[in-house]
C-alpha cells in the first residue's frame, strides 16, 4: 500500500512547483503596470520589459496601450479617465497589489489617475524622469508651433485652445504664475496650487501608496529643470527652488509632505541619461528600480 502512494505523491510536488514557478506566484512579485509618455508608446517599453523579467522572472508587466504616438498630445483630462478605467480593471484582478511605473507625460497621467481613484491598491508608483512639477523649456514639442517658443508659449497654452494640447497641461512658465494658475487646468489642482472642492479627497487617494520613487538627472536634456522629476522648480528669476522648499509641499496640499515625513518618498539621480534613454538604460534599472518591484 505505501510504495504506490509515494512513488505518486513525489511527481505531484515536482509538478505543483513547476506550475508554481511558471506563473510566478512562488515568488509573489506584484504585477507591473507600465504607462508610457508624450510621443512614444508600448513599443519603447520592451527593453524595460525584458530587464524586469529577467531579474524577476513571471512578473506580469502590463504596458498600456493608450493614446500612443500622436494621439499622447490629447489633452490630458482626456487622457486620465481612459487609463483609470485600464488601470483599475488589472487592479481589480489583482488584489494584492499593483507597482505603477510611468515614464515622462505619463508621470503626470499616473499622479491624476492615482488622486481620482479612491480604492486603488497602488503599491509603488515610480516616475520616471517626469515633469512633475512642469516643464519651461523650449523642447521638440514647441518647434511645430511657429513662432513659440518658451518667452511665449504661455500666450498659447494658457487658454482653452492651449489646454487642448498635453504639454500645455503642465507648462509652468514662472513668469506669469498668476495666468497659470488660472488658464492652466490640468497642473495647479492636481498640484493644489489652486483650492478646489476635491482637494481634501485626491489628497487621501494619493497617500494610498506605500512608496514614491523618483527617477531623473541633469543630462535629461528635455525636462527643463531636471529637477522637476524630483518636484523642483524655478522661481521667478529661474533659480531652482527645490522640492521641500516648494509651497506645494510646506502646505501639503497633495499629500508631497505626509509621504516624506513617512520616509517614503525616494529619489534617485542618475547622470548620463539622455531623456529617451531612461527606460532602455540597464544601469538604471539596476539602481533605481529594481529593488522596489516586489
Ligand atoms: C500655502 O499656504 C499659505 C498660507 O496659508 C498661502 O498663503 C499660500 O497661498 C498657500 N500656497 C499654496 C501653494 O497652496
Ligand atoms: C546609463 O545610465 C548610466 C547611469 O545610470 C549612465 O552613466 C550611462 O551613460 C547611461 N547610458 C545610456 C546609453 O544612457
Ligand atoms: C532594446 O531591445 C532591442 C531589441 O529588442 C535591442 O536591439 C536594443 O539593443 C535594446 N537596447 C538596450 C539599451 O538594451
Amino acid at each position: 500500500m505505501r510504495a504506490p502512494r509515494a512513488s505518486w505523491g513525489a511527481p505531484a510536488v515536482l509538478l505543483l512547483l513547476l506550475l508554481l514557478l511558471a506563473s510566478g506566484s512562488a515568488h509573489g512579485y506584484k504585477p507591473v503596470i507600465i504607462v508610457h509618455g508624450i510621443l512614444d508608446g508600448p513599443e519603447q517599453f520592451k527593453n524595460l520589459s525584458g530587464f524586469i523579467n529577467e531579474v524577476h522572472p513571471g512578473t506580469e508587466v502590463q504596458i498600456i496601450s493608450l493614446f500612443n504616438n500622436c494621439k499622447s498630445m490629447k489633452p490630458l483630462w482626456i487622457q486620465v479617465p481612459e487609463f483609470r478605467k485600464v488601470i483599475e480593471k488589472i487592479m481589480t484582478a489583482r488584489p494584492e497589489g499593483v507597482h505603477v511605473l510611468c515614464f515622462s507625460q505619463g508621470g503626470l497621467v499616473c499622479r491624476a489617475v492615482l488622486s481620482t481613484s479612491p480604492n486603488h491598491n497602488v503599491h509603488t508608483f515610480i516616475s520616471l524622469s517626469s515633469p512633475l512639477a512642469g516643464q519651461y523649456g523650449d523642447t521638440d514639442y514647441l518647434n511645430w508651433l511657429p513662432g513659440c517658443v518658451k518667452k511665449t508659449a504661455f500666450l498659447f497654452c494658457y487658454n482653452k485652445v492651449g489646454q487642448h494640447f498635453s504639454f500645455c497641461d503642465y507648462w509652468n512658465d514662472p513668469h506669469h504664475r498668476a495666468c497659470y494658475l488660472k488658464g492652466n487646468t490640468f497642473l495647479p489642482p492636481i498640484n493644489g496650487e489652486i483650492p478646489h472642492q476635491h482637494l481634501k479627497d485626491w489628497r487621501e487617494n494619493f497617500l494610498r501608496i506605500k512608496k514614491m520613487v523618483l527617477i531623473g538627472g541633469p543630462d535629461d536634456g528635455v525636462i527643463t529643470p531636471w529637477q522637476s522629476s524630483h518636484f523642483g522648480f524655478y522661481d521667478s528669476n529661474e533659480d531652482v527652488v527645490e522640492m521641500r522648499n516648494q509651497a506645494f509641499y510646506k502646505n501639503d496640499t497633495f499629500g508631497l509632505k505626509t509621504l516624506d515625513a513617512r520616509g517614503d518618498v525616494s529619489v534617485c539621480v542618475q547622470s548620463g541619461v539622455k531623456h529617451t534613454n531612461w527606460h532602455s538604460n540597464f544601469t538604471v534599472f539596476k539602481n533605481c528600480i529594481e529593488k522596489w518591484l516586489i
